[in-house]
């Protein structure tokens, strides 16, 4: 088992290892002394594992509830988590109960903010599901659903008492799924280093899982034990999010998060090779790697769309954005420009 602390506004651990979910009830009764768990996932995730989950917090002596959704990004919504909330309230939990989020980012980001939210907050804990949760969602304690608005608009801060990843269930996970999950493997290494870039080129990632997420966690903990509240180097973990999160808006969410992302990269790098930020060789690797993982690099929404949806994003800053800039591989800087020259980094980044 690889097990990575995490100290942040709590103390928790992420540990991974295959077939934690057949014993997840003891390791969260660990951390959880409440007589209730309200198990939150999504239809899909809720049939593949919803069984053998409740079934091990029943054995270690938890009331299992069940809230489940329809899988996808557009129940991330202030309906879903009203209904979630108001399940817990029926089912009388109390704040010494906890919330299980079992399933991907959404379920994640959307159980997390139920925990943070009723009676002020009450314990939560992660399972991981996809490559994405896995990697990046679970870990670091941001909280969201979406508006019509825009992503991720109301939320908290809010981290969890434990992390159980089991690279097991990311067997089921549909291929597309996985490559979106490695769009932010990918991130970690252009972001923090370059010898872990080099191991994703070197090897498919799916050959050793737990070293990967491992190191992926691993890294994210230094970043957000410095950083938990995004005032300065958490930034960085949002490369490839400020275009990526405009290409999600424009699409309707007809890409996943992941493949955005990857857009949203290569955007940025080709622009940061225009505009003498880094050499041809930084978006050479970059683009390398995002191949070699199946993913997209480019996009046909145009500057005016993707700009007029980033400047409605909550990233942005008054009138500045701030991007996320290779400098190299496992470089990056953050740069704040005026939200009127995003086009010209758009139109430099290749978009027409
Ligand atoms: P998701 O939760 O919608 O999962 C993607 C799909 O995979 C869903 O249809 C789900 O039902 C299915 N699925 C999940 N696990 C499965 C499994 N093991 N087998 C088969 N199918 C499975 O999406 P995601 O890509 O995991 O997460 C994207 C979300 O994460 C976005 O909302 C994004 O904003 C958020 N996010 C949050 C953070 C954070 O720090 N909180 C970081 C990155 C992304
Ligand atoms: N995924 C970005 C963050 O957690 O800060």
């Amino acid at each position: 088992m690889k097990t990575i602390h995490v100290s942040a506004s709590k103390e928790y651990d992420v540990l991974v290892e295959r077939g934690l979910l057949h014993r997840c009830g003891a390791l969260i009764r660990g951390v959880c002394r409440g007589q209730s768990a309200a198990i939150v996932a999504d239809e899909t995730v809720w049939a593949l594992y919803g069984e053998v989950v409740s079934k091990s917090l029943r054995e270690s002596g938890f009331r299992v509830i069940c809230c489940t959704f329809p899988a996808g990004e557009q129940e991330k919504t202030l309906e879903t988590y009203a209904a979630v909330i108001r399940t817990l309230a029926a089912e009388k939990m109390s704040r010494s109960d906890c919330v299980v989020a079992l399933g991907g980012g959404v379920t994640g980001d959307l159980a997390g903010f139920v925990a943070a939210s009723y009676m002020r907050g009450i314990d939560f804990v992660q399972i991981p599901t996809t490559l994405l949760a896995a990697v990046d969602s679970s870990v670091g304690g941001k909280t969201a659903v979406d508006l019509d608005e825009g992503k991720n608009l109301v939320g908290a801060f809010y981290q969890p008492r434990l992390v159980l990843c089991d690279p097991d269930t990311l067997a089921t996970l549909p291929p597309e799924q996985f490559r979106a999950g490695m769009a932010e493997v990918i991130k970690y290494g252009m972001i923090g280093d370059e010898d872990f870039l080099n191991s994703l080129l070197a090897r498919p990632a799916a050959e050793h899982l737990e070293e990967v997420i491992a190191a992926c966690v691993a890294m994210k903990r230094d970043v957000v034990s410095r950083d938990e509240f995004e005032q300065g180097e958490r930034r960085l973990l949002n490369f490839g999010h400020t275009v990526g999160h405009a290409v999600e808006r424009c699409r309707g969410f007809a890409l996943s998060h992941g493949e955005a992302v990857a857009i949203g990269m290569a955007v940025l790098s080709r622009a940061a090779v225009n505009k003498g930020y880094c050499s041809e060789e930084t978006l050479t690797r970059l683009l390398q790697a995002l191949q070699q993982y199946d993913l997209p690099m480019e996009t046909d929404c145009t500057v005016e769309e993707l700009s007029a949806a980033a400047l409605a994003d909550k990233k942005r800053s008054g009138d500045k954005l701030r991007l996320v800039v290779p400098e190299r591989v496992g470089g990056c800087r953050i740069e704040t420009i005026a939200a009127e020259s995003f086009r010209e980094w758009l139109k430099a980044g290749g978009v027409q």
